[in-house]
């Protein structure tokens, strides 16, 4: 747990002291606290330390580092002069570096202590915290909020359901093709295949019509929340399952993206699904070329410059509004990052 509060070091160790005297047996976790006095060591710990989930942060802290390090230089120098500016010249300095926080790490867990009256309160800040502690909120309070919110990531809502369907006893009046199992358990022939994969992966076949789990065509259940639930660990706006490999996620994202005609520029040195999706999108494509690596016989990345001549190109004739995806590999499948 990251704590950043400007605090002296008789109140760091109090403050230390009083988290680890919350612990109890029962706990289903434990964690260690660490504390960083100010935004720019805030956010270097939270880049650098993947052992962080969950951060407290009070409503104000200076900005600058008292540590003198190349890695502070490097890191702050990256985060825009603008924003700095903002959360500097901010009211809710806490708030802010929440937002920011929660764009660098959307699965971490943030709680604000707020030294203001409840009712007055900044709205945003539901946004993205996860609780608001106020002055009569107490240290145990805080205590089970944090391992609440971790218990709640070991949540797994679709494998959870699909673990329980895969040991319910069902009679099978219908086209599934292994019959969870029972189809090759006593089969002369194809009983090895049971013992190869072991049962479960057979016991866990379903199929949307006859029920048990979700749809992946309307995901109402258990599949809707675990895809909330990864949307949230990638920090995308929504996520959606597929089957059938990356080739099927492919085409698919392609088709929902383009229509008859738009343009797509592509590196040419990419997969061949995106063809496949390009061709069933009735997609224009354009290819670009990545630039050799002699000494090592093999292709790179696409240059920017190759972007940009394309781009260029198509807004001299007054089709760059068709342009309406830009699709490319990385890595290569020579490794270029
Ligand atoms: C970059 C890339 N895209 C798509 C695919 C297709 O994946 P799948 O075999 O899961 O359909 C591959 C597989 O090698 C790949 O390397």
């Amino acid at each position: 747990m990251l704590i950043v509060d400007d605090l002296l070091i008789d109140a760091e160790n109090q403050l230390l002291n009083a988290m680890r005297t919350m612990r109890h047996r029962d706990d289903q976790f434990t964690y260690n606290t660490i504390v960083v006095p100010t935004f720019e060591d805030a956010i270097i710990a939270v880049l650098i330390n993947p052992n962080i989930q969950a951060c407290i942060l009070r409503p104000s802290f200076p900005m600058k580092s008292k540590r003198n390090s190349g890695l502070i230089t490097h890191v702050v120098a990256a985060i825009d002069e603008k924003l700095r500016k903002y959360v500097y010249n901010s009211k809710n300095q806490g708030s802010e570096l929440g937002r920011l926080i929660n764009y660098l790490r959307p699965e971490l867990d943030l709680y604000l202590i707020s030294d203001m009256a409840m009712e007055t309160g900044n709205q945003d800040d539901d946004d993205y915290f996860k609780r608001v502690f106020y002055s009569e909120n107490s240290n145990l309070d805080m205590h089970h909020s944090l391992l609440g919110g971790v218990a709640e990531r070991f949540d797994t809502p679709f494998f959870s359901a699909l673990k329980k369907y895969s040991r319910k006893p069902t009679g099978i009046f219908h086209a599934l093709p292994i019959s969870r199992a029972k189809s090759i358990e006593k089969s002369n022939w194809i009983g090895d295949m049971l013992d190869f994969y072991g049962a479960n992966i057979f016991l866990a076949e379903t199929s949307t019509t006859s029920g048990g789990l979700d749809s992946l065509l309307q995901p109402k259940g258990p599949l809707k929340k675990a895809q909330e639930y990864a949307s949230r660990a990638y920090g995308s706006r929504s996520s959606y399952f597929v089957t059938n490999g990356t080739s099927t996620a492919n085409k698919i994202v392609v088709q929902a993206l383009v229509q008859p005609g738009d343009i797509i520029l592509v590196d040419r040195d990419c997969h061949k699904s995106h063809h496949y999706g390009m061709v069933l999108s009735g997609a224009h494509v354009k290819y670009l070329d990545s630039y050799p690596i002699h000494d090592l016989s093999i292709y790179g990345g696409v240059p920017l410059k190759e972007i940009k001549r394309n781009l260029l190109k198509y807004k001299e004739m007054g089709q760059l509004d068709r342009v309406k995806m830009l699709l490319l590999t990385n890595c290569t499948f020579d490794g270029v990052v």
